[in-house]
């Protein structure tokens, strides 16, 4: 899909539909949509005064314009209250109408610039949420079916009568399409089965992700990793013939002063079968998408590397199965990690934590200080928060605060849960500093508390994105399965720290 902007009059465009929109409770459209209503004889006003169009987000209704216009049919979108309007509102109504286009077969298609200008929103926000909410929600994955189904949206344009509108309008568009894209391949990678997103495909895409934004690459085939020390993460790998890799990305972008730098460290469990320990049989093919978080950083570097901002941004992905076998680890096992904490495997699929324990310990001996790791940690997480939120855990409370403040930006939500000192002793080990479980109770803080033993002073942040990382159905601008989370939210970050 091709998305431009042009100056000139929503009502004279030579395109299947045009879309303008209405707020809740609004009487007598104006703007765009009052033009438009003039034009087809107040037909927009009657359907306002019979009930038909009221408004309501997400709402979408069709006028036929049967010649009284240029183009075929109008869209009216529901914005929802005007109090409640923000860059969410629009992503989710440029999806919304983007898949319902697509399903009655329009390819060209123009919109005006939802919301442009009113209080709160500016003309690039705009622009960025248009295309963001578009590209997202028409996103699908149908690479192994004969038949896709309907066609593509081939063209949308944003027509936009004041021309000094239009450059930051195109600015706002580029970055919205360059963050969907990123969140779009982030979705890809962790929707392919996992007899294709391997470890070593994830290493492949990540070398590709590299060589085009010019970013530094290392991966760790399985002698460095022992070289290395990393016993947690060997123990996971140990149960797969799937070779592990340790992928290392190191974006530079300001060499003048190496302190002004991220680590990104994101799991990469190729396919979770819990191992020894492992699942039951129902949904267990969903655990394909257990190298959310991994994916979801190298698809971060692919829009960092277009962006190039003043900051040096390191992603490391630890990639590996999670299965079980005759030279898989047991239960009851005592790994030793790169730190020299030694930890005693509880339950085998509590195997996140492991491969994140090692990884973190890397990044450190990088020198970076500065970390957030994403993780589809722990079940727990959508028992405390459901599927609408990312559950949040750190130790610096101003990174807290500056990873919620990205996140609520670009639409992915964030809350933040406690890592009080007294959960420690839930993962007390007979044998071992520590176990790898913590019981039933608070399970996602214990998990995260494990994984911050081995942070080693650095500022840390934990996403745990197992219940938002997929999603069960269409809903806004997700499909169903990998919603791309948190992508946007981690370039996002990128930038507003390069900003400081
Ligand atoms: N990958 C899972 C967590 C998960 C569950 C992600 C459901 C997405 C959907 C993780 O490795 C896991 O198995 N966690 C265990 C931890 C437990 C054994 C302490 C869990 O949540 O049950
Ligand atoms: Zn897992
Ligand atoms: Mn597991």
């Amino acid at each position: 899909m091709q998305i431009r902007v042009v100056e000139g009059d929503i009502t004279n465009q030579q395109v299947g539909a045009i879309v303008v929109n209405l707020f809740q409770g609004v009487t007598t459209p104006g703007g765009a949509t009052g033009a438009v209503d003039r034009a087809l004889g107040g037909a927009i006003s009657k359907l306002i005064d019979d009930g038909e169009i009221r408004g309501k987000i997400g709402e979408v209704t069709l006028i036929h314009t049967l010649g009284q216009m240029i183009p075929a049919r109008v869209v009216v979108a529901g914005l929802g209250q005007a109090i409640d309007f923000d860059a969410d509102t629009i992503r989710t109504v440029s999806a919304r109408v983007g898949r319902y286009l697509r399903k009655i077969g329009i390819a060209e298609v123009a919109t005006i610039a939802h919301g442009a200008g009113i209080e709160g929103m500016d003309v690039f926000s705009s622009g960025q949420a248009i295309a963001e909410g578009a590209i997202l929600g028409l996103y699908c994955f149908d690479k192994y079916k004969a038949d896709s189904g309907g066609a593509d949206i081939k063209a949308l344009t944003i027509v936009e009568s004041d021309s000094s509108r239009v450059k930051p309008l195109e600015d706002g568009v580029s970055m919205g399409t360059l963050l969907a894209d990123a969140a779009n391949f982030c979705r890809t990678m962790a929707n392919e089965p996992a007899n294709y997103m391997t470890p070593t495909r994830m290493a492949e895409l990540a070398l590709e992700v590299a060589r085009e934004g010019e970013i530094g690459i290392e991966v760790l085939d399985r002698p460095k990793i022992e070289d290395l020390g990393m016993g947690a993460f060997l123990g996971v790998a140990q149960g797969s013939v799937e070779p592990p890799k340790l992928i290392v990305m190191s974006y530079c972008g300001d060499s003048e002063d190496s302190s002004n730098s991220l680590g990104l460290v994101g799991k990469g469990i190729t396919f979770d079968s819990g191992g020894i320990s492992i699942k039951p049989a129902a949904n267990m093919g969903d655990m394909k998408t257990d190298m959310s978080g991994g994916a979801s950083v190298i698809s971060a570097m692919k829009a960092i590397g277009v962006l190039k901002p003043k900051i040096n941004v390191t992603a490391i992905v630890p990639a590996t199965e999670n299965m079980p076998g005759g030279r898989a680890q047991r239960p009851g096992d005592v790994v030793r990690t790169m730190s020299g904490k030694t930890i005693e495997i509880d339950n085998t699929d509590a195997e996140g934590r492991l491969v994140l324990a090692d990884a973190i310990c890397y990044a450190r001996s990088l020198g970076l200080d500065r970390l957030v790791d994403v993780a589809t940690l722990t079940g727990a997480v959508t028992i405390a928060l459901g599927k609408e939120c990312t559950g949040l855990f750190g130790n610096d409370q101003k990174l807290i605060d500056q990873v919620v403040s990205a996140g609520y930006a670009t639409g992915e939500k964030m809350w933040h849960l406690p890592t009080f000192d007294e959960y420690k002793s839930q993962y007390k080990s007979e044998v071992a500093d520590i176990k790898n479980t913590g019981g039933r109770a608070a399970g996602s803080i214990t998990g995260a508390k494990i994984i911050g033993e081995f942070t080693d002073g650095a500022n840390w942040v934990h996403l745990d994105i197992a219940g938002t990382s997929r999603s069960d159905g269409v809903k806004g601008y997700n499909i169903k399965g990998a919603t791309g989370v948190p992508v946007r939210t981690l370039v996002a970050l990128t930038l507003n720290l390069s900003n400081i």
